[in-house]
């Protein structure tokens, strides 16, 4: 394909030499002459391994050459990705000015471009821009519309730099974001033959796609960071425990626990946080990510009130309210403190739960529902249909296909509240909603 490339920061200069050596046919745009000049004499203008020889070879060959008009490489091009930079402002709000300008440059060379043109956006920006300042800012300066006259995919870029051109050989995914199958599709080609999976999405989520990553990543240097303190505090090998720790992909390198869905309780998680943040503080060690854990996962308890109280309706139904289903464990079950929390508020609750039978409950369970929560068994009710029957509101609060029917029978003047992380939406005329996502 005749792909130009806008942008020859660490991003472009690195497709613009790949996409070359395979087999494409390159024009890179950047507004600075120096980078210009550079890639139009075979050097890098940037440092990173590999990337000499890539670009050598492709200007030599003459698959790849570098402007900075941006008009010109418009009318030349099917497809152009825009690479230039998304930085933050003091406030840490995305600097769009690059973004806005490239589009603007694109724009007015599609006024004058009868065929079909694909913009590829693969600077990070943040979920809602492509709509927001991307489209309008091409059609306004184009005098076309987005679909109909031209295209708009999102196609984020995930290599490191230092191992960039290994890392786009060897992507551990690409992700493509259109509302357009063909332009989607087009994108798609120009990844053909490279490994990892390839993910076709809406625009927004694949904005959404790659902040999630480098946020997740950032967590796990943090979390890496924050056992090595406190390992190296307690006279423990570090090292030694993450390769333990990482052995482990059931539970800890998996997709487990990454469902959005609602707060951790239990009698094993709270407490050894709790055990753990004391640790570091009696030894004057600083873990802050590790200790706003709990100040997060109240703050999703405070979330799900909110929402429940939106809108004054006082009747509630609850379904599921251990700390997860599946079990009858009630210890600091985040659901009853929901539960707590809207009883104080003056709301009218009947509890269901298959699992939790006062009656059978013994042990520390039933010592924490004396203590905590002894008005619990009053509020019971025999089945998840007499749980929702006159209800305003329906908790969710585990899944258990026995809560299926009774939601089935639920009206459109009834509201589902979902605290789960299951992801399944039942069948039900209510208005449903999940407190995440
Ligand atoms: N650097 C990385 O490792 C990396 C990885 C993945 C994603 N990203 C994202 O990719 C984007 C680009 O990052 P980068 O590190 O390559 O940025 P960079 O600052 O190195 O390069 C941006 C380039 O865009 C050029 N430019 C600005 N306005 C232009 C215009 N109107 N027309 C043509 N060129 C223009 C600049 O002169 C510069 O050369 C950012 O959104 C970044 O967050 C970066």
């Amino acid at each position: 394909m005749n792909l130009s490339i806008f942008g020859l920061g660490y991003v472009g200069t690195v497709i613009a030499g790949c996409f070359a050596k395979a087999g494409h046919r390159v024009l890179g745009v950047d507004t600075e002459q120096t980078k210009v000049d550079l890639i139009n004499s075979g050097r890098s203008p940037i440092i990173e391994a590999e990337i000499e020889d890539v670009l050598r070879d492709a200007v030599a060959n003459g698959s790849l050459r570098a402007s900075t008009d941006a008009k010109a490489a418009v009318m030349e091009t099917e497809l152009s990705l825009l690479c230039v930079g998304t930085p933050s402002q003091p406030s840490g709000e995305l600097e769009l000015t690059y973004v806005r300008r490239v589009c603007e440059d694109i724009g007015a060379a599609l006024r004058k471009k009868t065929s079909r043109h694909v913009v590829v956006v693969r600077s990070t920006v943040l979920p809602g821009t492509i709509e927001s300042i991307v489209i309008p800012a091409l059609e306004s300066s184009s005098g076309k519309k987005f679909d109909r006259d031209f295209g708009v995919v999102m196609n984020p870029e995930f290599m490191r730099e230092s191992t960039a051109v290994r890392d786009f050989y060897a992507p551990p995914k690409t992700v493509i974001g259109s509302t357009n199958a063909a332009d989607g599709a087009l994108v798609a080609k120009l990844y053909d033959g490279l490994p990892g999976p390839m993910i076709h999405t809406g625009i927004r989520v694949a904005e959404m796609v790659k902040y999630c990553d480098n946020i997740f990543h950032a967590l796990k240097i943090t979390f890496g960071n924050e056992v090595g303190m406190l390992s190296k505090a307690l006279g423990v090998d570090a090292h030694e425990v993450m390769r333990i720790f990482c052995q482990d992909t059931k539970l800890n390198l998996s997709p487990a626990y990454l469902k959005p869905g609602f707060a951790y309780g239990g009698s094993c998680l709270p407490k050894d946080l709790r055990a753990m943040t004391w640790a570091a503080r009696s030894r004057d060690v600083e873990i802050p990510m590790l200790a706003n854990i709990t100040t997060s996962n109240d703050a999703q308890i405070k979330n799900a009130v909110r929402l429940i109280t939106a809108d004054r309706r006082k009747r509630i139904g609850v379904l599921g309210f251990a700390f997860k289903g599946g079990t009858d464990d009630l210890r600091e079950s985040p659901v009853v403190t929901v539960v707590e929390t809207l009883l104080g508020k003056g709301c009218e609750l009947r509890l269901f739960d298959p699992h939790v039978n006062t009656a059978r409950l013994v042990g520390a369970n039933r010592r924490y529902i004396e203590q905590h929560i002894p008005h619990l068994a009053r509020l019971m009710v025999e089945s998840a249909a007499a749980a929702v029957q006159d209800t305003d509101i329906v908790l969710l609060g585990n899944i258990n296909d026995t809560y299926l029917p009774a939601l089935k029978t639920l009206t459109a003047e009834q509201r589902v509240i979902d605290l789960t992380s299951s992801g399944r939406t039942p069948e039900t005329a209510a208005h449903y909603e999940r407190l995440c996502g």
